[in-house]
């Protein structure tokens, strides 16, 4: 029988990282490619060295390449080298509010990144199922013009066509989408036609807010992971404008890796699915800051601003008919009190070592 190989880009953040132990656990081999990259967009906060870490612990055998996205040779060596049978694709530039100060290292990362990936699959590894990870900031701000009912604590699609979230079939064109948005939107186009035109078995996963223990929130980027680092630090937590009712809806990284398998293993091309926590696991920031401060115990530090972020959605959670249609195997398995939870106890473990050294 032929090896299960997989190869995971940005193994060591969020996502990638879940999917090197999830696929692991199902029996492949892991090879991650990873720079800590994350770290040079945002600073020493953003490191993910701890990360990797982890994967050598817990995975015997893990293989890790430094490789920057960029550099087509090497990424394209690394696909004819190793063959892998799946490829799941999370390295990114993942802030829509950063990529505006580096256009270059935000396009050259999301969307030529992944062009090379995609062709190295193309010429060594046509038949392996190919995962990326999109983002629901394709649809720019155009979710913003749908009509919206103001909720005591959130705001909601007044529409009843919407009850169920945003579907896939939503439109992406004219609508402001960020300089992220716009290169995510590259690299989503880029996978869908490597589907469709080179029938590759590609699927590409438009992300709402993926989150979890694992993740090394920001200010810019990992908006639950952050909240409750502040939380937990009595660190003020800015607001920007919609008067906090934002909503987003929340998944576990484990609940995406979990969808990741599943589409490996009964693969199709040139796919395209949104995937968050849908209604059932949405919350506004006011919301968040409740179910955090139950949690912790300690009260949210908070400061508001009327400005909202550029592009940033005011209402957005996912229709998740379609995976669920396709992949009936799949459900999601975290409500986001579990969520929470984890988030919370992971930060106070690691605040705690950063602070004993
Ligand atoms: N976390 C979210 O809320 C969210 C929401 C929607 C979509 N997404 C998408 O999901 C994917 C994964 O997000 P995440 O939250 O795990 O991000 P993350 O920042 O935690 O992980 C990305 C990893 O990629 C690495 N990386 C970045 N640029 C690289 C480069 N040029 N070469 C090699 N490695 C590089 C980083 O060091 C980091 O470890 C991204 O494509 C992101 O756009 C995330």
């Amino acid at each position: 029988m032929r090896e299960k190989r997989v190869l995971v880009t940005g193994s060591c953040g969020l996502i990638g990282s879940e999917v090197c132990l999830h696929f692991h656990r199902a029996g492949y081999s892991v090879i991650g490619l990873d720079n800590n990259q994350r770290a040079v967009f945002f600073g020493p906060e953003g490191d993910t060295s701890w990360s990797l870490d982890r994967l050598r612990t817990n995975i015997p055998g893990y293989e890790h390449h430094e490789i920057d996205m960029r550099d087509r040779e090497r990424v394209l060596r690394l696909v004819e080298n190793k063959r892998p049978t799946v490829i799941v694709h999370t390295a990114a530039q993942p802030s829509h509010d950063r990529a505006a100060q580096i256009p270059f290292d935000d396009f050259d990362t999301n969307a030529v990144g992944t062009l090379n990936l995609l062709e190295g699959a193309r010429r060594w590894s046509p038949e392996s199922p190919f995962l990326h990870m999109s983002t629901n900031k394709v649809y720019g701000d155009r979710p913003n013009a749908l009509a919206l009912v103001e909720k005591e604590t959130r705001w909601d699609y007044a529409d009843p066509e919407f009850r169920a979230g945003i579907p896939e079939s939503f439109s992406i064109d004219q609508s402001l989408h960020s300089l992220f948005g716009a290169s995510k939107a590259a690299s989503d186009l880029l996978v869908q036609e490597y589907g469709r035109y080179f029938n590759m078995p590609t699927c590409a996963l438009r992300g709402g807010c993926l989150t979890g223990p694992n993740h090394s929130g920001v200010e810019l980027h990992g908006f639950l992971s952050y909240l409750i680092r502040c939380n937990l630090i009595g660190k003020e937590y800015k607001v920007f404008g919609y008067k906090g009712k934002q909503v987003r809806d929340n998944i576990h990284s484990e609940d995406v890796a979990h969808f990741m398998l599943a589409f490996a293993q009964r693969p199709r091309c040139g796919e395209v699915y949104n995937l968050g926590g849908g209604l059932d696991n949405s919350c506004s920031i006011l919301e968040a800051f409740s179910l955090a401060e139950e949690v912790t115990e300690r009260a949210q530090v908070w400061t508001y601003l009327d400005t909202p972020r550029m592009g940033g959605h005011i209402c957005y959670y996912s229709d998740l008919t379609n995976m669920q249609a396709h992949y009936p195997e799949w459900s999601i398995t975290r409500s986001l009190n579990d969520t929470i939870r984890e988030i919370a106890d992971s930060w106070s473990s690691r605040l705690a070592t950063m602070h004993s050294v």
